[in-house]
């Protein structure tokens, strides 16, 4: 019997926001109960949806449910959001949606609840729209906490920055230079029919027209190209390890940056160490697929005295732990899985990570720290702590920035994930 998409839907986003589950674990879960991939696609795009627009949507269901639905009713709560956001947002036609959400109350055993989705979803048919004057939170679908934290750091560019938060990613894609050339894939993807909005020359990276399944990207399978942001692709552009480095990747899982470096040439010897040892399997598996070879370690980035050999590195990437509000776009439960006190306890975890590892940069060395954070405190102010407290540290310019110290990357810039980027470079005589 076929899966009601929509009763999957309201089981994923309850298990996000009531259980504070990730929606990269708990959507290949449900997408495993669907055959085909376009079913497989249209759950994605509820669940996403759904947790784009949450503020907005719960306002609508307040306005049609007097009282909120608890206990073993509240996945009719979830399933009210699905129903709202085809109508609002969606081209499936209106009686559609309506009656498969209706549908739904069956598999989610909610049949009592069935003729209150039918009229809830009806009355929003007649008045979509309100005349309450919306709180900020509900108006640009971001909780207060983490709105006024983009208000503050960006006077100016906040509004952008939400609204951005709101889009679909673009697909970026990094042709491996050890298997084929950009201008052969290229080939490969227009026989595909696939397009290429633009061509990254430094990075070897491809922006798509459009999202594609990966298993529609040719050669995918034997290592050619990998889906990785034009952001994050340029964290080896910077680091620019070169044949014979000793390199240090010290947040590596699931090795997307790793493989980019060894890409640009096999002869570096790179280090890959994470304290997640499961994530680890995903960089091993990385690497195989690709043709590389890294040393692959579990560790903890702020504390080397476990993992540690004595040999000092060349360059060091530290891609940090943080808070991820650059890519909410990709992971929009960022929003609300992340509370503001774990902001805190990310800066202190960082500014560990950034003291020991520098200690095991060999003089003259070049660290380039990153983040998916927009968050100053993640950030620059992280950095300038950094530099005023370690005297033997130099900021130097990125090519890339128009020669500026740091680089913040806000989503949407140049069709990229929001990033942060500084480059230091450790005095030769200490
Ligand atoms: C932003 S992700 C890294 C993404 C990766 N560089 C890539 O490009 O695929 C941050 C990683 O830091 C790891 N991590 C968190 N705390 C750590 C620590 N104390 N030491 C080492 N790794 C840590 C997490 O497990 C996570 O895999």
């Amino acid at each position: 019997m076929s899966k009601n998409l929509r009763a999957l839907a309201a089981k994923c986003v309850y298990a996000v926001v009531d259980k504070g589950r990730s929606l990269s674990d708990e959507l290949p879960k449900q997408q495993g109960l669907v055959e085909s991939p376009k079913d497989k696609g249209l759950l994605q795009e509820l669940c996403y949806g759904v947790l784009r627009y949450l503020p907005e949507l719960e306002h609508h269901v307040r306005r049609f449910v007097d009282k909120p639905l608890k206990g073993k009713q509240r996945v009719g709560h979830f399933l009210l959001l699905v129903g709202i956001y085809q109508i609002k947002y969606t081209r499936i036609p209106d009686h559609a949606a309506v009656a498969e959400t209706v549908a739904a109350t069956g598999p989610l055993k909610s049949r009592h609840l069935k003729g209150m989705v039918n009229a809830v979803l009806r009355s929003y048919q007649r008045q979509p729209d309100s005349d309450d004057t919306l709180p900020d939170a509900v108006r640009y679908n971001h909780p207060s906490w983490f709105l006024k934290k983009i208000q503050q750091g960006y006077p100016q560019d906040w509004q952008q920055i939400v609204t951005a938060n709101l889009q679909r990613p673009s697909m970026w894609l990094r042709v491996n230079r050890q298997k084929t050339t950009v201008a052969d894939y290229k080939t490969l993807l227009a026989a595909a029919e696939i397009g290429v909005a633009s061509e990254d020359p430094d990075s070897h990276g491809l922006l798509l027209s459009q999202a594609v399944d990966v298993t529609r990207l040719p050669h995918f399978h034997d290592g050619w190209v990998s889906v990785q942001d034009g952001a994050a692709q340029m964290a080896a552009i910077l680091l620019s390890a070169e044949s014979g480095d000793k390199v240090l990747d010290c947040c590596a899982a699931p090795g997307g940056k790793t493989c980019h470096i060894l890409e640009r040439s096999a002869e570096i010897d790179v280090t890959a160490i994470d304290i997640e040892a499961e994530r680890l399997t995903r960089v091993k598996e990385n690497l195989q697929r690709l043709g590389l070879t890294a040393k692959v370690l579990c560790g903890d980035a702020a504390d080397t005295s476990d993992w540690f050999d004595g040999e000092m590195f060349d360059k060091i990437l530290i891609d940090a732990p943080c808070s991820g509000t650059g890519v909410i776009r990709k992971n929009p439960d960022i929003k609300w899985l992340r509370r503001a006190s774990d902001i805190d306890a990310l800066v202190v975890l960082q500014r560990q990570i950034l003291d020991a590892i520098w200690a095991i940069l060999k003089p003259g060395g070049i660290m380039v720290y990153a983040t998916c954070s927009i968050l100053p405190e993640e950030n620059k102010e992280q950095i300038q702590r950094f530099v005023k407290e370690n005297q033997d540290a130099t900021l130097l310019n990125l090519t890339r920035a128009n020669a500026s110290q740091d680089w913040q990357i806000l989503p949407g810039n140049e069709s990229m994930d929001g990033f942060y980027y500084a480059k230091l470079q450790k005095s030769a005589n200490v």
